[in-house]
């Protein structure tokens, strides 16, 4: 994935204050106000910061919210059925608000696709892509993993969406860096001991030559290369600490019976060759708060997730093939007028949450003012792609024992995924490529067919032969040629969803809301739309409870 910068936020552990420091707060809070109250917090390191806030609880809108206050649940149009668009009908719908999603693509999900057997998908080309993938098999062409603390496994909870591992990390995968010189695959294990090995070694050597004196204590010293000695499996402190290799790196002959110890694999690398292979690029990835195992996936496809949101939401609420081409907001209400099966319709609401891609929603006429126009041109769609290779037999399984995982590249197909389901079936799909920025924008130029041919040349540079041969059907995503998305994730000027120019996308415009992971510091998560669905559905049902 892009490197979006993203670092766990500060965690915050005061202390609950003591009743004096509270009623000092108190007073604070009641003579100058929230603003001096969190300023005076603040300096008391009681309060989070603006960098480390802490996300406001949410709670659901209720039916009950309504009984006894004389008011009624309104009427909502919520634009666009992507993760965003469906979590707002969804949870403004359990207090009886009446919500219509208008969808412009035949089905819900947004990015959220699944591909299976007879999926059809048209691009902004002209290619259609019809999958001949056999029953059984699929392709997340979107979203394909889900982390532990994510609010999307609330939601899989929730709605009865059975989920199980997806392994994101794999030591038997593959990392295979043509440009660095590399002229085989080498084993992720293999990698990353010698890898910590030598770094391992260099450091040790360097504290225990006294290189690092000023900073470490005799005590530390000690401990640091005990560490050492064990984070990299060295060799003696009379030798040098010397990396010479482990059986971590895996073995040429696996240990078996009495008799059959195995044998390590040899030709250890030097540390120059394995600095220059640029192997240890790609561990960071498994430390990301994103990315770190385990993750999870839903049982049968991503779209399992969307599936569940429609059946809550009720299906004749979600409507399909309705594209919106103009949206008003007025005193009393908002009309969103959409074409469906070619004609021009209109729907009035009391409320409109707008969940479409910031930049497809900059090109419908408008009404809600030249900042909210600024603020939505201002976010720039970036490429993402992937293509689903459906092989006869499992043979990723079989021969090269890779059960899951990702075999990372420096070729412009970036990863290839091996799928965390369905082990030992005769059948199984694996990504060919997942890729972004410049080499997603690279197989976006291409016809299906040229992708296709593209990624099984550079597969079987890997894999070898049977990547072409044991091949059965394959189809390809370009996100930012992908009708009604244009897409996969977004840069934000200013750096991220609190930049000044998002604020008019981050209140509401008349009565228009908005919606979407772009306004989220989790962009292309889940995660990040429903975070942003909650606080848009928030912000309005406290407007028509207090209104
Ligand atoms: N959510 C995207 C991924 O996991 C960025 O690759």
């Amino acid at each position: 994935m892009a490197d979006t910068g993203r670092r766990t936020p500060d965690s915050h552990s005061a202390t609950a204050p003591g009743s004096s420091r509270r009623s000092f707060l108190r007073s604070v809070g009641v003579t100058g106000g929230a603003g001096a109250l969190f300023a005076t917090m603040g300096a008391l390191g009681l309060a989070p910061t603006a960098r480390a806030a802490a996300a406001p609880r949410f709670t659901a809108p209720a039916r009950s919210d309504f009984t006894l206050t004389g008011r009624a649940a309104a009427k909502v149009v919520v634009l666009g059925g992507g993760i965003a668009g469906l979590t707002t009908a969804y949870e403004l719908g359990k207090a009886g608000y009446d919500c219509t999603v208008l969808e412009a693509r035949d089905f819900a999900g947004g990015r959220n696709t699944t591909i299976r057997g007879g999926s059809r998908i048209t691009d902004l080309d002209g290619h259609t892509q019809t999958a001949a993938f056999s029953d059984g098999q699929y392709m997340n062409a979107g979203p394909a993993r889900l982390a532990q603390w994510m609010v999307t496994l609330d939601y899989c909870r929730e709605l009865g969406v059975p989920v199980e591992v997806f392994t994101n990390t794999n030591g038997s995968a593959y990392i295979y860096n043509e440009g660095a010189g590399m002229t085989a695959p080498q084993r992720y294990r293999t990698a990353k001991a010698d890898v910590y090995g030598y770094v391992s070694e260099l450091l040790a050597k360097a504290t225990d030559q006294g290189a690092l004196d000023k900073q470490l204590t005799a005590d530390d010293k000690e401990r640091l290369l005990a560490f050492l000695e064990d984070f990299g499996d060295l060799g003696a402190k009379a030798d040098g600490y010397p990396y010479t290799g482990s059986a971590r790196r895996g073995y040429s002959t696996d240990p078996g019976a009495a008799g059959t110890p195995g044998t390590v694999l040899g030709d250890v690398p030097t540390a120059s060759e394995v600095f220059a292979s640029q192997v240890g690029r790609t561990f960071t990835f498994e430390f990301e708060y994103d990315q770190a195992m385990l993750m999870f996936q839903p049982v049968g496809g991503m779209d399992r997730i969307p599936a569940a949101f429609v059946r809550a939401i009720g299906a004749h609420k979600v409507r399909t093939g309705c594209a919106v081409t103009s949206v008003s907001t007025t005193g009393s209400g908002v009309t969103v007028t959409y074409t469906a099966g070619g004609r021009e319709r209109a729907l009035t609401a009391d409320f409109a949450v707008a969940a479409l891609p910031p930049h497809l929603m900059a090109r419908i006429p408008h009404n809600l003012g030249p900042d909210v126009q600024t603020a939505l041109k201002a976010v720039t769609p970036s490429n993402a792609g992937k293509i689903g290779l459906e092989y006869r037999s499992r043979w990723w399984e079989s021969a090269d024992r890779i059960y899951g995982g990702i075999t990372e590249t420096d070729m412009d197909l970036d990863h290839i995924w091996y799928p965390s389901h369905g082990y030992h079936d005769r059948r199984g799909l694996l990504i060919g490529y997942y890729n972004t920025g410049a080499h997603a924008n690279a197989y976006a130029a291409l016809t299906p067919a040229e992708r296709q041919a593209r990624a099984l040349a550079q597969g079987m540079k890997i894999h070898g032969a049977k990547y072409r041969d044991e091949f059965a059907a394959g189809f390809s995503i370009a996100w930012s040629r992908t009708p009604h998305l244009e897409g996969a994730w977004h840069s934000m000027q200013g750096g991220g969803p609190d930049a000044a120019v998002y604020a008019p996308l981050n209140r509401p415009a008349g009565r228009v809301y908005f919606a979407g992971d772009y306004l989220s510091y989790m962009d292309a998560w889940q995660h990040g739309a429903i975070c942003s669905a909650r606080k848009a559905v928030t912000a309005l049902h406290q407007r028509v409870l207090s209104s």
